[in-house]
């Protein structure tokens, strides 16, 4: 990804690549006001709002201005319980730096300045949410080119600000192609509005069915455009992948169940009290963090790829968006530390990456094997990459914290295990070893882990079991040394509570937890070999042993649940490759949701995942691209297999 290539003129960003300035140099302020916020009506639309939420699209993000304007407006006029969902794309984001040598020419701004600033970062291509002023604003920086990252939209615009640069200089950010995606991505109250009155700006939205209108413009600028869909417009909405969309599933209530206290079911009711549930935990155990999610510690760190792929794109994004969540939530860092960690060339792949990844103090650098020995504290032989955001995560500490922050809005039943689920009388059913109904409920989700696996619903999913154990180690003085997580094929912590934790085995299809004398043996033999003889048998001084729910693809699996059966008939004959408009949208069991899957990185993707879900369950605009979002569809593995004809 690269930066903004900018030039600062009378304290003004300006970019030479475009011969262009970001926003007026006479006054930033009242132009965005006039041309966006008033040409948009936003001041009455944002007062007179009765829906949930409100979407503004951008086109070109570059300093923020018009984001904080419109975010100030909305602040002031809208209700406290709607959300202003604003998404921007951009390909080249400036640096915070920038940003706040930007931004610092605004003071009246300063106070909104400030908290965005406090979140802002960007490192890598795709979307990223930006959860700020207590929900009521989430911003959603689309970081690629223009047309591909509207490509990537779902949610429907109230109100676009069309801002590249000049047309002329910046035709990728005016031409036909965008313009229908802006059209796909209206409907029929859509307005829009931008600072040029270009002509073939104005016919290109014309061909697309927008009403436009030629008015005053602002500053040196006499004329502008603005307009939108007239009501009687029929905006017909072409969806890339029916089979992974679905109608709009309304809520009975906003009470919901979840079965499983681990990490995917505390997360997905984080996600669901902030948005006013009630939310019930079923656990089959007698704690939270009983299972997987009950280690000592673990390391949140990114899952990088060479290639441009959802997966790359997910695992930057979640990390990113991991980090932020576990700021709001435990910004003492008790809960876990900012350590930054290193990544040695365990494999050929990594090796590859250490080589070629581009290098981004946000995200990853290439340290020698000297300034990593000197960065870690152990002694390093190769080139490792360098995570200066990578942290140590306290598992149990970090869910019974959000259990605290809770409350009352969350209520758990442990030693409750859950053998079936039947849908009857417009309710999930939770079916007990003694087949006795333990609880029933209109809306239900499972992040019960590789278990999901057990209800005949989820049959089909490719979740496994694969055992992990970690080995406990007395520090001495070499072990000491180490400063932040290392990870090869395994990982090392540094000391906690008087002891390192290092492993994991890793057992395809097993799923017994009892502790093995072969696993501590391999894992001591496996940090032997990279450091040194660090630690004997002698300093083994205990263990734990869990299990990760791994798919095929290393993928979570996140959102609404196919109806199987159905999907057989409607999609059998996807491998004949008919255009994907013919098939019908894929039909989902009733309120049912899924968020389970999560191997050995659960803590870096599962926050991600969980405020995707609960923005599916209520209908919201979403954190995440559509490419994404597919990614991660409990129905993917059906349909790569219907596309094969390999069922
Ligand atoms: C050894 C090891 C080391 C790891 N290290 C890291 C790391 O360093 N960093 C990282 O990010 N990730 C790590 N992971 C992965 C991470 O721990 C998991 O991805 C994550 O904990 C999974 O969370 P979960 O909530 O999906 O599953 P779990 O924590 O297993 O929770 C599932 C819950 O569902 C309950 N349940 C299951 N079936 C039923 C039922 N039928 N009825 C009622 N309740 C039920 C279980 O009792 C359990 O409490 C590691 C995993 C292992 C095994
Ligand atoms: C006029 S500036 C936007 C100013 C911004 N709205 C603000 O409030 O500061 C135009 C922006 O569009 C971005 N841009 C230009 N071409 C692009 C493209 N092809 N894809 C994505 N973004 C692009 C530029 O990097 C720049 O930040």
């Amino acid at each position: 990804m690269k930066y903004a290539n900018l030039e600062w003129r009378d304290g003004q960003p300006y970019s030479p690549d475009f011969d262009d300035v970001y926003f007026s140099a006479d006054d930033g302020i009242a132009e965005t006001e006039h041309v966006f916020i008033h040409h948009n009506d936003l001041l009455l639309r944002f007062q007179q709002n009765t829906k949930k939420h409100f979407v503004i699209g951008e086109t070109g993000f570059g300093s923020g201005l018009n984001f904080l304007i419109a975010v100030k407006h909305w602040l002031a006029l809208s209700k406290t319980e709607q959300t202003l969902h604003f998404y921007s794309l951009e390909n080249t984001p400036f640096t915070l730096d920038d940003i706040i040598q930007a931004q610092q020419v605004w003071p009246e701004l300063s106070l909104l300045a400030a908290v965005f600033q406090k979140h802002y970062q960007v490192a890598s291509y795709g979307f990223h949410q930006f959860d700020l002023f207590a929900g009521r604003v989430k911003l959603v920086l689309m970081i690629g080119e223009a047309q591909t990252m509207l490509t990537q939209m779902q949610s429907k615009v109230d109100a676009w600000f069309l801002d590249g640069f000049a047309p002329a200089r910046n035709t990728e950010m005016w031409s036909d192609n965008i313009f229908s995606q802006i059209r796909r991505l209206s409907y029929a109250s859509t307005t829009f509005s931008t600072y040029t009155a270009a002509g073939f700006v104005r016919r290109g939205l014309i061909d697309q069915g927008f009403t436009v209108e030629k008015v005053e413009g602002t500053g040196h600028k006499r004329h502008m455009l603005k307009g939108g869909l007239s009501d009687e417009d029929n905006v017909e909405t072409k969806l890339l992948q029916p089979w992974f969309e679905n109608k709009t599933q309304q809520l009975k209530n906003k009470k919901i169940t979840i079965v499983g206290a681990g990490i995917a079911g505390i997360t997905t009711a984080w996600a669901l009290v902030k948005r006013g549930f009630e939310v019930e935990i079923i656990e089959a155990e007698k704690k939270v963090a009983a299972q997987a999610s009950g280690n000592l510690q673990g390391i949140l760190m990114p899952r990088l790829s060479l290639q441009d792929s959802a997966d790359a794109e997910f695992y930057t994004s979640a990390f990113f968006y991991a980090l932020r969540c576990l700021k709001e939530l435990d910004n003492q860092q008790t809960c876990w530390q900012q350590t930054g960690g290193i990544q040695l060339a365990s494999s050929e792949r990594i090796k590859k990456q250490i080589e070629k990844y581009p290098q981004d103090k946000i995200l990853a650098q290439v340290l020698d094997a000297k300034s990593a020995t000197e960065i870690s504290g152990l002694s390093i032989k190769e080139s490792v990459h360098y995570f200066s955001q990578a942290s140590c995560v306290s598992p149990q500490l970090l869910l019974q914290c959000m259990v605290d922050k809770m409350g009352d809005a969350l209520k758990i039943t442990y030693q409750a295990k859950v053998e079936s689920i039947q849908f009857k009388n417009n309710q999930w059913q939770l079916i007990n070893k003694a087949n006795e109904v333990i609880k029933e409920t209109p809306n239900l989700i499972l992040a019960n882990a590789w278990q999901v696996k057990q209800f005949k619903q989820f049959e089909h999913l490719q979740i496994q079991p694969v055992r992990g154990q970690l080995s406990y180690f007395k520090p001495n003085e070499k072990s000491k040394k180490l400063k932040m997580p290392i990870s090869f094929d395994a990982y090392l912590m540094p000391e906690n509570n008087g002891q390192h934790l290092s492993g994991a085995s890793f057992e395809l299809g097993d799923s017994d937890t009892e502790l093995r004398i072969k696993d501590f043996r391999d894992n001591l033999q496996n940090i032997n070999k990279w450091f040194g003889k660090i630690f004997v048998e002698d300093d083994i001084c205990g263990g734990r042993a869990s299990v990760r729910a791994v798919t095929p693809d290393r993928m979570p699996v996140v959102g609404c649940v196919s109806d199987q059966a159905q999907a057989l008939i409607d999609y059998a004959d996807l491998h004949k490759g008919k255009p994907a408009h013919q098939y019908p949208f894929t039909k989902v069991l009733p309120n049912l949701y899924v968020n389970a899957g999560y191997g050995a990185r659960g803590f870096t993707s599962v926050f991600l995942c969980s405020e995707l879900l609960a923005a599916t369950i209520c209908d919201e605009p979403l954190p995440v691209s559509n490419r994404v979002r597919y990614a991660l569809h409990s129905s993917r593995f059906l349909i790569r297999s219907l596309k094969k004809r390999r069922v």
